[in-house]
């Protein structure tokens, strides 16, 4: 395990922690949207604080960059405790996990990222020191060998991940809160974006936050990186000020569309379409034929594309519909296809 790779982040020391933190809301109460994750979540904390016991185990699934991670820390300040944060590629063997697990302190946070990536052996250690606070050892060898267990301080392991499906049956059925993140509707995409801007101290008018937002394909992280990019373009092209044409001419130069469909979307479309027929063709096939790697096609293009209606995803492959013709301007073909149901 790079040792890199884990951190313990102190309540105080939390806010200085990152730059980008700043942009990070760090209380439930600051979050914009999620309205009933965040309603969820406000019972979990105040219960477990009454109680005065560690929060709940929480998994997290969704979509990169709509606030899984920013949720792990904002449970952290909640709850007032240390939040630790790994990974599931990070933690290697099963020994590199009981040495985070013993080191917790009562009611912490570790914080498993990408948890579907796990080891075998090592989901094998958190099982029991999920449900029992306990690590088992085997100490010696053969017939002599003898298995102790040694109890852990009560924690809590907030779990995030892209892949829901990925994870394995008895490794969900251990977290007592599962929360999937959808897309932000506009409104709640225009607060972050106003939000942000103010932080950043970029002078944007209204109009120019509706353009940002409307193309950030409900997605936080890609508002604050398009904002970024605007606000570069606004600074060298018009004296610092966005408004809806600076955005504009700023978002059309980064080639993101109306829709927020940037290249690596069109490239998807457009193989399908084009080289397939409009499909089924595979995922392996795609990400092949326009040299991406699957898990970014199936990570981070598809879930906006199929939110939007623009691909199938059919036992036989993926299919473009006829709002993705008509959205690259493109004749959808004339015989309609077989279409089976959605998995
Ligand atoms: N509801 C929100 N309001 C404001 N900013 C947000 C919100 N959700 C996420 N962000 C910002 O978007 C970025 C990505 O969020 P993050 O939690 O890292 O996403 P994930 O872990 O799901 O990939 C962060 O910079 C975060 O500050
Ligand atoms: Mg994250």
């Amino acid at each position: 395990m790079g040792q890199s790779e884990q951190r313990v982040v102190a309540p105080q020391q939390r806010q200085e922690d990152h730059a980008e933190l700043s942009l990070r809301p760090r209380l439930l109460m600051e979050m914009i949207g999620q309205d009933r994750v965040k309603e969820n979540l406000a019972i979990l904390i105040e219960a477990a604080k009454g109680r005065e016991e560690a929060l709940d185990h929480v998994l997290f699934y969704g979509p990169p960059g709509l606030g899984k991670t920013t949720l792990a820390h904002i449970l952290a300040n909640e709850m007032e405790v240390n939040l630790r944060v790994t990974s599931g590629p990070a933690i290697e063997r099963a020994g590199d996990l009981a040495a985070i697990l013993t080191n917790l302190q009562p009611h912490d946070i570790l914080f498993i990222d990408e948890i579907h990536r796990l080891g075998r052996a090592v989901e094998e250690i958190l099982y029991p020191a999920m449900e029992d606070f306990a690590l088992d050892i085997t100490i010696g060898k053969g017939p002599g060998a003898r298995s102790i267990r040694l109890k852990l301080a009560p924690f809590t392991v907030v779990g995030a991940t892209t892949r829901l499906a990925l994870l394995t049956a008895p490794l969900r059925a251990r977290f007592g809160a599962v929360h999937r993140l959808d897309f932000y509707d506009l409104p709640a995409m225009e607060a972050i974006v106003r939000r942000a801007a103010q932080v950043l101290d970029v002078r944007v008018e209204a109009e120019g936050v509706a353009e940002i937002a409307r193309r950030a394909r409900g997605t936080p992280r890609v508002a604050l990186r398009l904002l970024r990019r605007v606000r570069d373009y606004a600074q060298v092209r018009a004296e610092g000020h966005i408004t809806r044409a600076v955005a504009h001419e700023a978002l059309a130069l980064l080639d993101v569309d109306g829709l927020g469909l940037d290249d690596a979307d069109r490239r998807v479309l457009r193989t399908i379409i084009e080289k397939f027929n409009g499909g089924p063709v595979g995922l392996q096939t795609i990400a092949a034929s326009i040299s991406e790697e699957p898990d970014t096609i199936m990570d981070v293009v598809e879930p906006y594309l199929l939110q939007l209606g623009f691909l199938d995803r059919t036992p036989q492959g993926r299919v473009a519909t006829p709002l993705a013709y008509q959205h690259l301007g493109l004749e959808p073909p004339g015989a309609p296809q077989a279409r089976l149901p959605e998995m």
